[in-house]
C-alpha cells in the first residue's frame, strides 16, 4: 500500500512540538508506532530531514545485500528501507525477513520503545545545519506536501524558530546525543561521508557485525556515489517525480557548503550567534565546507 498517495501537508503540535506531518498521520498513529513489535535485529536510520537520508538508505541495502545474499530484492530503497512514519503501521513494512530496515525522523521520545529496551542498532546522521536549512529549502518547493517557503529569509527564520518538518534541528540532534548510553547508536556524519565514503562504510560496517569482502565494500562504496545514485531508480527517488510528489529532483547537488550561496553575511552571522547560544558545548565539529 502507498499511503503517501492520500497524504497532504498540515501543521499540528504533538508533545509541545510543532511537526509539520502528512494528513492522515494522527497523534494516535504516533502513539501506536511506539507500541510495534521490534526485533532484535532491525536496524533503524534515523535522520533529522535533509541530513543524507537517501543515501543512507543505499549504504544500508548494499550492506544487507552484500551480507545477505538471500534478501536481495529488486526494488527501491524506499520500499526496503520504509519510512516509518510516513507509512504508519504498514503490515508489508513490518512483515519483511529480518533483519528489516527502518528509517525515521521522529524524535528520541517519540520512537517504538523497543528500539532502547531491545538495544538494536541505530545509526543517526548529522549534517552541518546550515546546509540542512538550505536542502530543506529547495526541499519545501519541490514535495508536494509542504508549502513552498515565502521567501529565503522567511524560511531562515522558521528553521532557526524550528517551526520547520519535522521541528527543530537543534533538539532532534541534542536529544539522540543525550540519550546516547540509552541506545545502541552510531553517530555518523554527512561530511565524513563525502570526505572518505569507504572510511565510513567501514565504521557502519564494524558497528552493524557486518563482514564485508574489500571487493564488496568497494562495490557498496561505487553504488552509493552522489553520480551512481542520481542514475539509480532505485535509490532516486525519480518515481515520485513522475508521481508528481516532487516537483524536482531530491538529489540536488549533494555538497558540502552550499549555504555558502544562499546566506547574507548578516544571516551567517545571526546563525553563527543563535548555533553558539544552542551548541556551545556540543562535543562534535561539524565540518561547515568541503574545504575544511
Ligand atoms: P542537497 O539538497 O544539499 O543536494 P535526505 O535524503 O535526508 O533528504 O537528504 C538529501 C540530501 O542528501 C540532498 O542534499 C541530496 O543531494 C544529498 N544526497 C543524496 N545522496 C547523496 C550522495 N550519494 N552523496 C552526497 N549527497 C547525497
Amino acid at each position: 500500500m502507498e499511503s503517501l498517495d492520500l497524504l497532504s501537508p498540515f501543521l499540528f503540535s504533538y508533545k509541545k512540538r510543532n511537526f509539520v506531518v502528512q494528513e492522515g498521520l494522527l497523534p494516535q498513529d504516533l502513539d501506536a508506532l511506539q507500541h510495534i513489535e521490534i526485533h532484535p535485529s532491525d536496524i533503524f536510520l534515523v535522520t533529522y530531514p535533509k541530513s543524507g537520508t537517501a543515501w543512507m538508505q543505499q549504504v544500508l541495502v548494499q550492506i544487507l545485500d552484500a551480507a545477505h545474499p538471500e534478501l536481495v530484492e529488486d526494488t527501491s530503497n524506499r520500499v526496503r528501507v520504509p519510512w516509518l512514519e510516513g507509512r504508519v503501521l504498514d503490515k508489508a513494512d513490518r512483515q519483511r525477513p529480518d533483519p528489516r530496515l527502518f528509517h525515521t525522523h521522529l524524535s528520541v521520545d517519540m520512537l517504538p520503545h523497543g528500539v532502547q529496551a531491545k538495544r538494536v542498532k541505530v545509526v543517526y546522521i548529522t549534517r552541518n545545519p546550515k546546509d540542512v536549512l538550505v536542502s530543506l529549502y529547495n526541499f519545501a518547493f519541490s514535495w508536494t506536501m509542504l508549502e513552498p517557503p515565502k521567501s529565503f529569509p522567511d524560511f531562515f527564520e522558521q528553521f532557526l524558530d524550528g517551526k520547520v518538518f519535522m521541528g527543530s534541528w537543534f533538539d532532534h540532534v541534542r536529544e539522540y546525543y543525550t540519550a546516547r548510553d540509552q541506545m545502541d547508536i552510531l553517530f555518523m556524519s554527512y561530511e565524513e561521508m563525502l570526505k572518505d565514503l569507504r572510511a565510513e562504510v567501514v565504521k557502519l560496517c564494524a558497528f552493524l557485525g557486518k563482514n564485508l569482502t574489500e571487493e564488496a565494500i568497494d562495490q557498496v562504496v561505487e553504488m552509493s556515489t552522489f553520480h551512481n545514485m542520481k542514475k539509480n531508480p532505485k535509490a532516486n527517488f525519480k518515481d515520485l517525480l513522475e508521481k508528481q510528489r516532487y516537483r524536482s529532483e531530491t538529489m540536488r547537488k549533494g555538497m558540502a557548503g552550499d549555504w555558502k550561496n544562499f546566506f547574507t553575511v548578516a544571516q551567517n552571522e545571526r546563525f553563527d550567534q543563535v548555533f553558539e547560544e544552542k551548541m556551545s558545548d556540543w562535543p562534535m565539529a561539524f565540518i561547515w565546507d568541503s574545504k575544511q
